[in-house]
């Protein structure tokens, strides 16, 4: 195990000030340069994968990228010998290098691009340093531990323009996500005032029965040291769909946090629930718990005509029964035809038909929504473009879920995104 890389820890109340030491933010980029992949690095137009970190999300991405042609996985680091042992069998190349030490991939000449896929603490100076390296670089979500990183990440990227750097927020490439975006742009739920974000399942989230030196390392979601919890490691994906549709962010947070069932020694709360006050006058709700699944995750949106729920790539649309206010607004959708002055309750009455039900299979599938994602990386070396979960719109997200997650750890005071973004 690297002392290197699990040490620190970090105190229940400490969380902003430990966040405070630099101040780098800036712009993000719109458009990148030209791919290393075209500029000399690799001349075959096949981009060399190296994977830092092999766990279970590693493991489920080199399952869903195995019939890529576009790619070889040619290294893969872990410290923990049965995962690379695991990913080995699963990355499809007789050859493939394996290390302990990531920085040995970096290290090597012919990789184009890193996979970041370690506990969250580890993403920003692995990602920093394979942009420094010259590698293109997928890291998976959140972007980082603090503002601290959010700030050196967003620094890092601004100074390597010709390299590609993408989060995995692989539901931002919804085809149900650009639809429900398209119905709010369209004005289809009239006014949005409120949302919910939610993440419920009933499971403990630990890996039982490890070694005393690898209780750390492999339960890392249970200890404030590796990540924010809930909010940085599975609300964060529901925020950010809610972010990506209405394209505001919060501006006070009010969040309670507990540790309610799993009293195993973790420091991470086991639930958590509270309310962020966003831009605009919506307002938003998050709850998340490892107690009761009968919610599954997913999120909502609530406006004056219209309510769009989604859940995996499941979509429903349900309208207002009493809403009478499209006199101002006209609306036009593959799936709602609304004329000016129409009511919603002619057209639309829920009581003949609850809600449309819209399902997409790709958005549903979990391997074909990785390979997607995969693939809009490739594209983005390939054509020099900006990835859909670019830096800047990635870091905005996780600045909503620290300001939910540093109000958790003072017993739900209110704590505004200045503040937070102060602490970087
Ligand atoms: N986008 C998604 O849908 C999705 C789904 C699951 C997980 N994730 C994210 O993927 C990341 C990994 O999650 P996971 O479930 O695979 O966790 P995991 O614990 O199964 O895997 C993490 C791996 O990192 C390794 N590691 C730790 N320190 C290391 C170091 N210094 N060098 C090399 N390897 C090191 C561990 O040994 C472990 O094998 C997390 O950030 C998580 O949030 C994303």
């Amino acid at each position: 195990m690297s002392e290197k890389t699990f040490g620190k820890t970090l105190s229940r109340r400490s969380f902003l000030k430990e966040s405070s030491a630099a101040a780098v933010g800036v712009a993000g980029i719109s458009v990148i340069g030209a791919p290393a992949i075209l500029s000399g690095q690799n001349v075959n137009s096949r981009i060399n994968l190296g994977f830092l970190g092999t766990g279970s999300r590693a493991c489920e991405m080199l399952t869903a990228i195995s019939g890529q042609t576009e790619k070889l996985v040619t290294d893969l680091c872990d410290i923990y010998p049965p995962h690379l042992a695991e990913a080995v069998k699963l990355c499809g190349n007789t050859k493939v290098r394996t290390y302990e030490h990531w920085e040995k991939v970096l290290e090597q000449k012919d990789v184009d691009a890193v996979v970041v896929a370690t506990p969250l603490f580890l993403h920003v100076p692995m990602s920093v340093a394979g942009l420094e390296a010259g590698k293109h670089v997928l890291s998976e979500k959140s972007m980082g531990l603090n503002m601290k990183h959010l700030n050196q990440m967003l620094a890092a990227v601004q100074s390597h323009p010709d390299k590609v750097y993408l989060v995995g927020y692989q539901g931002r490439l919804a085809e149900s996500l650009k639809m429900v975006k398209d119905l709010v742009a369209e004005g289809s739920l009239g006014r949005i005032t409120q949302f919910y974000v939610h993440f419920d399942r009933n499971q403990s989230w630990k890996r039982d029965d490890l070694p005393a030196e690898w209780e750390r390392v492999l339960n890392w979601r249970l200890y404030k040291e590796y990540c924010g919890g809930l909010l940085t490691e599975v609300v964060t994906h529901e925020i950010d769909a809610v972010r990506e549709v209405l394209g505001i962010m919060p501006v006070n947070a009010s969040f309670y946090g507990k540790v309610q069932i799993y009293k195993d020694g973790r420091d991470s709360h086991d639930s958590i629930v509270g309310a962020w006050e966003m831009e605009d006058g919506v307002l938003g709700v998050g709850t998340a718990h490892l107690s009761n699944a009968s919610n599954g995750s997913g999120w909502k949106l609530l406006g004056t005509h219209g309510t769009v729920e989604s859940n995996g790539g499941t979509v429903k649309i349900y309208w207002e029964k009493e809403a009478r206010h499209l006199d101002s607004v006209g609306i036009q959708h593959k799936f709602t035809t609304i004329k000016l002055g129409q009511s919603l309750k002619e057209s639309e009455n829920p009581n003949n038909t609850p809600a449309k039900v819209i399902t997409f299979e790709i958005d549903n599938d979990y391997d074909l929504s990785t390979a997607r994602e995969f693939r809009h990386f490739y594209d983005c070396i390939l054509n020099g473009t900006k990835p859909v979960m670019d830096a800047t719109s990635c870091r905005d997200t996780s600045i909503a879920a620290f300001m939910a997650y540093a109000s958790t750890l003072e017993g739900g005071r209110q704590v505004s995104r200045a503040e937070v973004e102060a602490a970087g």
